[in-house]
């Protein structure tokens, strides 16, 4: 359910529609009210309340810090926005790689405490357990393999993932595994194009890809990078869609140079 408990247009069934039919599928991540009502107003498929927010919103160098209340937090401030979309929320690192026990709980305080529809998980065989456990209660897991940012301490860096033989054999592996266990949707992210195009081709589930090339069901970017607010990231990926950094500065010195010269209120902007 969303705004005014109303039934969301979007669903896991209609998701799997499109990708039969071939119609492409636009994801992007909001974590709060005011952007997710303007991404529901541009007819976005998916919002993903991403554990990227620990990134664009408070600051850590990795993901691995936000915890499960301020995933809550944001996932609850998206839903009073959203109308039409499909709202994911990522399972934060360290909430369901323990046992399947705590991710089944982990998981449910986030169903119910948000009321969003689906979880996103990342890993393969790894969490295939927790991944079973949860798809058992009745709640939707979208999966989320190569670049996993919550193992960025194993890779060590965040290039390319899968170049080589044996780790994309895994990772189609995991892939067919994630859609044999019951997951609706898959994320793809920073993997060679040609990869991507195999696995989406495999699954009957979307493919949703993050630098996985343009073969894929759909892509996700994360809204503060492709609105230009950061710009000192830059991976090949990303394709801008406004310079939002240098549009927000250009308003906050005009702010600040205007109350200093005493032209802000100005006699129509008072009472
Ligand atoms: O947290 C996030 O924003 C994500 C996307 C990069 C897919 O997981």
């Amino acid at each position: 359910m969303s705004v005014q408990g109303e039934a969301r247009v979007m669903t896991t069934h209609r998701l799997l529609e499109m990708k039969q039919k071939g119609e492409k599928i636009a994801m992007i991540t909001a974590y709060d009210y005011t952007f997710a009502k303007i991404v529901d107003e541009a007819g976005v498929d998916i919002i993903l309340v991403g554990d990227s927010a620990a990134n664009v919103m408070a600051g850590h160098e990795t993901t691995i810090p936000i915890t499960i209340d301020q995933m809550i937090y944001h996932a609850q401030s998206v839903m009073r926005a959203v109308k039409n979309p499909l709202v994911v929320v990522d399972m934060p690192f360290g909430t369901y790689q323990g046992n399947s026990k705590e991710a089944v709980f982990s998981a449910i305080r986030i169903m119910k405490e948000s009321e969003a529809d689906a979880v996103k998980v990342e890993g393969g065989s790894e969490v295939m357990e927790s991944i079973t456990r949860i798809l058992s209660t009745g709640i939707p897991v979208m999966g989320h393999l190569g670049l996993t940012p919550q193992s960025i301490h194993k890779f060590g860096t965040y290039a390319v993932r899968a170049k080589e033989q044996a780790e994309a054999d895994k990772l189609v592996e995991d892939a067919v595994a994630l859609e044999k266990a019951g997951c609706f949707a898959i994320v793809l992210e920073k993997i060679p194009a040609a990869l991507g195009k195999k696995v989406a081709e495999m699954l009957s589930i979307p493919v949703i890809g993050i630098g996985a090339g343009r073969y894929v069901d759909g892509q996700v970017l994360v809204m503060h990078d492709m609105l230009g607010l950061n710009n000192n990231f830059s991976p090949r990926f990303l394709r801008r869609y406004a310079n939002l950094h240098d549009e927000s500065l250009k308003a906050f010195k005009s702010y600040v140079k205007d109350v200093k010269e005493c032209d802000f209120p100005n006699n129509s902007e008072q009472y």
